[in-house]
């Protein structure tokens, strides 16, 4: 089958490529007429495991192009655009809106237009409205995305679920089709309401579930307990589940903190208090905040101190620094006049433009080295913090790690250490009480 998306980000390619994969042919697009050129040329301007030769290995059945009739040629239409968020928590749907208006102009015989993309309660209903007072027969199905950055290609073929929302049990029937050979998940069959909230509702109960153990993770502080046998006793519960339970830095990311956002919004606009969302995203704000105070107390005066910082990205398996918990806690100690070794993988120094606007600040920069290997960052520093939880840090030897510190403190956010052992070595360390993510 020919399909067309529109959005050539992080969800449509990992899309495209799936479904390039399983045979159909997939024509892209996207605003950004250069990532196309780029695309075409294999390149990819973010990282994802496994993207990058999934797309080469399927190359005959994919097509960049900057036509839009080409891309309305197709009879389903996946939108997978990343929708910006409003300063008051709203959504801003132009360019869903405008694809729509175009695609609207341009049919005559039936298409499907799938809404990937996270949007507001309603949006299919706004868009299925517009398209009947046009006459044009464009069938409006949502099909929300739950994957994660880092774990796309996996959570695509092997979703925890699917869910699909369109106007007739018809109509869905021939959206589960392109279902049909990924892994026997469950397809959900929903009202586009219910699809819509959802997605919104889930992301929100993730970012609600690591709120509360940080919230634990503080009061465990003044306690004698043990995070690995407090976790099993949660965890072991099926009601509860053993993920989502690891308390540090706190969450980040372009997804969860956005959703909480934007169903704050809608309790607002509607008259119900949304204290509960509100406290989820205050308590994780408190984080870096958390964790910069533990440096200060222990350091006192922060100019002129040195720490090796590993990890800005907000989760590992990924470059993105968006809102980044790791970021906002460099913010801080570059503000008190501390300077940073940074370690990231992924870390672009000089072209990610994010980056350079987050720490290249006027007086900031001087303040920053740039490291490709963990080890070299520690030398003479005062400290090392572990801001993201890449695989392996927890590995590096402890002996390695004390003769390069100046003074062996380790601030772990992420919970890569064991501080038992850690003590044992002599080394000052804090870590967030209660449960730790796996090495
Ligand atoms: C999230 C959801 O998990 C996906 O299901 C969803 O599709 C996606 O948003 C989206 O809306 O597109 P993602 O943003 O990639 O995926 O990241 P997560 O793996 O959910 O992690 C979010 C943040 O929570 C990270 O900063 C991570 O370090 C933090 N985290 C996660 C914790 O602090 N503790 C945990 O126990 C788990």
């Amino acid at each position: 089958m020919n399909i067309s998306i529109i959005g050539a980000g992080r969800i449509g390619l990992a899309l495209g490529a799936v479904l390039a994969d399983k045979g159909h042919f997939v024509l892209f697009t996207d605003r950004d007429s250069q990532k196309l050129k780029d695309l075409s040329r294999g390149k990819i301007s973010f990282y994802e495991p496994g993207l990058k030769s999934f797309l080469r290995q399927n190359k005959s059945r994919l097509k960049w192009t900057e036509d839009s009739q080409e891309i309305i040629s197709s009879k389903m239409i996946f939108l997978t655009l990343n929708l910006p968020i409003k300063p008051n928590g709203d959504f801003d749907l132009s360019g869903i809106k405008d694809w729509t208006h175009r695609i609207i102009r341009q049919t005559q015989r039936e298409k499907i237009l799938i809404l990937k993309s996270t949007v507001p309660p309603g949006t299919n209903r706004m868009l299925q409205f517009l398209a009947k007072k046009a006459g044009a027969p464009l069938q409006v199905v949502s099909c929300p995305e739950f994957l994660r950055q880092g774990q796309a290609l996996y959570d695509i073929q092997n979703p925890y679920r699917s869910v699909i929302a369109g106007p007739s049990p018809k109509i869905n029937k021939k959206v589960a089709r392109i279902y049909k050979n990924f892994s026997a998940s469950p397809i959900i069959f929903a009202s586009p309401e219910t699809a819509e909230i959802g997605k919104l509702a889930a992301n929100s109960f993730l970012a609600l579930k690591i709120s509360f153990v940080n919230l634990m993770a503080n009061l465990t502080e003044y306690f004698d307990t043990n995070g690995e046998e407090l976790r099993r006793i949660l965890g072991s519960d099926p009601r509860i589940g053993h993920q989502f339970l690891q308390s540090g830095l706190g969450f980040g990311g372009s997804c969860l903190p956005k959703d909480l956002r934007h169903l704050t919004f809608q309790g607002r606009r509607h008259g119900i208090s949304m204290r509960l969302l509100k406290e989820v995203d205050a308590l994780n704000r408190q984080r870096s905040e958390h964790f910069f105070q533990q440096i200060k107390q222990r350091h006192k005066n922060l100019r002129n101190k040195t720490y090796a910082l590993w990890g800005l990205s907000f989760k590992p398996g990924t470059e993105d620094i968006r809102l980044s918990p790791s970021v906002f806690l460099a913010q801080k100690l570059l503000e008190t006049g501390a300077h940073l070794k940074i370690f990231d993988p992924l870390l672009k120094t000089e072209s990610s433009t994010p980056l350079s606007s987050i720490l290249g600040k006027k007086g900031v920069k001087a303040q920053i080295t740039f490291h490709k290997n963990p080890l070299s960052s520690l030398n003479s520093a005062h400290g090392l913090i572990v801001g993201t939880n890449w695989k392996g840090l927890g590995k590096i030897p402890l002996k390695e790690i004390k003769t390069r510190l100046k003074t062996p403190f380790i601030v772990d956010g992420r919970g890569v250490f064991n501080v038992k052992e850690l003590k044992k070595k002599g080394f000052t360390v804090y870590q967030s009480g209660l449960f730790r993510f796996p090495n």
